[in-house]
């Protein structure tokens, strides 16, 4: 029995170690953000990410270790990020974790990025506590800046994809409408932010495919049409109705996540549901689907900020659970820049 796992997480700009024990309680967890490196370029660079993660990655789990007040002999096992995600930030935690595990002779266990945000409702810490656990199906939106699916969890490693974004990913819209603004990077929490105080119904943006009796979704015409807008806007104007076009355009995002999420549970018939990755902090989805889920008699969970960005105590949750069930990784572990086939069941529609 694996009781307590190191995890680590770099597949893109964050890098993340955590302390995670069986049950998915997080003994301790420190992160370090990129976004003062990145900014400068508007968007994530590659190259300058994997550097900061081999720069970044050992001196952060010396703290981790150093902050649990435990030793490295303690640990049991190793769990790390191997798919899906940038190349060259997959392998700064893979090598890593694999020499780890060689020099303490404890398994490793590579994990898929997106098994970490499905399970990542499910973690517990001091001050969060999830209402139902996963040993009963559910319904997972999970919806970053590089996915926007929704899946059919059937059981812990059993994920039927009911359907996805066709093109952008939703925090990838949110991201270029901030940077379209002007607002920065990155630009989901920035649009969000700015959002506060302004009008949802000021500006009509597209809700594609909402309608559509199908899982899909699409976020490219709403960006074309956001730029579409901003090109017909004078800097002042752009300025002036900030907060009306922030709020518009999250929540043409948000009714469109809300409406796909509303027809999985019509369609599946369960009503347990989850909201995880980057996006589920922004606060305009955080009030919708709590009232959907209360008029509609659902049981929903959305963890705490801290669980629904990229961090690594989602990924020693999934990894612990799959060590425990005997699996384990060997050294030919590498990085994938997409899921395995065997990750997912079907391609949603
Ligand atoms: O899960 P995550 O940390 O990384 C990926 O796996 O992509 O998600 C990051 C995404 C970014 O696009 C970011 O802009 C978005 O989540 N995001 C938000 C908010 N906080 C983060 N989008 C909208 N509102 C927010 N409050
Ligand atoms: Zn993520």
């Amino acid at each position: 029995m694996i009781k307590l796992c190191l995890a680590i997480e770099t597949s893109c700009d964050d890098t993340s170690v955590a302390l995670v024990e069986a049950d998915g309680f997080v003994r301790k967890m420190v992160s370090a953000n990129q976004d003062f490196a990145h900014a400068p370029f508007g968007g994530i660079v590659p190259e300058i990410a994997g550097r900061n993660h081999s720069q970044t990655l050992l001196p952060l789990i010396d703290h981790l270790i150093n902050e649990a007040g435990i030793q490295f002999t303690d640990l049991h096992g190793i769990a790390v990020t191997n798919r899906p995600g940038l190349v060259g930030s997959l392998i700064v935690g893979i090598v890593t974790a694999k020499s780890l595990a060689q020099a303490l002779k404890i398994p490793l266990m590579g994990v898929n990025h997106l098994e970490g945000h499905l399970v990542a409702p499910f973690l517990k810490d001091e001050s969060y506590q999830p209402k139902f656990d996963l040993s009963e199906p559910y319904i997972a939106l999970a919806v970053s800046g590089g996915h926007t699916s929704l899946y059919h969890v059937k059981a812990f490693g059993d994920y039927q994809i009911l359907g996805a974004t066709l093109d952008d990913a939703a925090g990838e819209a949110f991201d270029k409408f901030g940077k379209m603004l002007g607002l920065g990077f990155p630009g989901g929490v920035l649009v969000d932010k700015n959002s506060q105080n302004g009008d949802p119904a000021s500006y009509a943006f597209p809700r594609s495919m909402i309608k559509e009796d199908n899982f899909l979704m699409s976020f490219s015409g709403l960006k074309a049409s956001a730029q579409r807008l901003l090109e017909n806007m004078s800097e002042d104007e752009k300025l002036e109705k900030r907060s009306d076009l922030c709020a518009s355009f999250q929540q043409a995002i948000v009714d469109v996540l809300m409406a796909k999420l509303d027809r999985a549970v019509d369609e599946t018939g369960i009503s347990r549901v989850v909201i995880t990755g980057g996006v589920s902090a922004n606060s305009r989805l955080r009030q919708a689907a709590p009232d959907w889920a209360q008029k509609n008699n659902i049981q929903l969970q959305i963890p705490p900020l801290r669980f629904c960005t990229d961090n690594a105590a989602m990924i020693g949750y999934a990894g612990v659970m799959r060590l425990n069930r005997g699996e384990s990784s060997d050294l030919s572990l590498g990085p994938s820049p997409n899921s395995w086939p065997q990750d997912f069941v079907g391609k949603g529609r």
